[in-house]
């Protein structure tokens, strides 16, 4: 279980090296102390060694936005676990929901992505969520059990203690529109039962992910259920960035 609250950035296709140099150093000078939060960012492949780099020796963490699931080999265009383990990152996103949507990964290949990852000593947070038809249909829980089921299978008790999940409704992503508080609750409550069906230790942490920003963070964060969140728009955007981190600080473990 972890003892803070994480909040992990996720830069999508934004900020190449050049921008996300600056915008790591920038985040440096201006971050404060933290004590109740730590705080990870997952820059485009090509900008995580300058940022891994300009952040060395803070408490801010780097890691990617996918990973493959071999060492290495004829697979144009991945990118190998332990690549990311050369540059100092730490931990990797799986199972993004762009990556299912527009790449044609699916929960199999995801459950791959994180087996090498965690072989390879990173921390995964694995990223679930139903589209907007699912939804509308009461397919929610069923969607999000299919998507956990191959991920949690392949833990083992050691194993698990490295994983966290993020449950990102995919309608939420950059649409301004959040899930209820309630929605998230249950879902996130469901979330837990499907962790404890695989017989894995202790809770599982639990970030909420979709359009979270300065405005609506607080009231998600303050939920038992919620652990931290995984924030894209927000999370370039210095002053929101910074926000939210104050928030976490603010907010009771
Ligand atoms: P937004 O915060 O931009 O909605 O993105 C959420 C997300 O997809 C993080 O992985």
């Amino acid at each position: 279980m972890r003892t803070k609250h994480l909040l992990a950035g996720n830069w999508k296709m934004n900020l190449g090296p050049t921008h996300a140099r600056s915008y790591a150093a920038q985040l440096k000078e201006a971050i404060q102390p933290l004590s109740k939060t730590d705080v990870w960012v997952a820059p485009a492949t090509i900008s995580a060694a300058v940022v891994a780099e300009e952040l060395k020796g803070t408490a801010l963490q780097v890691g990617a936005q996918n990973v493959h699931w071999a060492d290495s080999g004829a697979f144009t265009g991945e990118t190998s676990p332990l690549f990311l383990k050369d540059i100092g990152a730490t931990f990797t996103l799986t199972g993004h929901s762009e990556r299912r949507q527009f790449f044609g990964e699916t929960s199999e290949t995801t459950a791959q992505r994180t087996q090498a990852a965690l072989k390879a000593g990173l921390e995964v947070i694995v990223c679930i969520g139903e589209m907007e038809s699912e939804r509308t249909s009461g397919l929610t829980k069923r969607v999000l059990e299919e998507q956990l089921q191959p991920v949690l299978a392949g833990l083992s008790a050691d194993t698990a203690t490295k994983v966290i999940l993020a449950y990102e409704p995919v309608w939420a992503i950059g649409t301004g529109k959040v899930a209820s508080i309630t929605d998230i609750q249950e879902t996130h409550q469901h979330i837990q039962k499907v962790w404890a069906s695989h017989n894995l230790p202790g809770t599982a942490v639990i970030l909420y992910g979709g359009s979270i920003n300065p405005t609506n963070f607080a009231e998600i964060l303050a939920l038992e259920e919620v652990h931290g969140a995984l924030v894209g728009g927000a999370s370039i955007k210095l002053d929101q960035w910074l926000e939210l981190i104050a928030i976490a600080e603010r907010t009771g473990v």
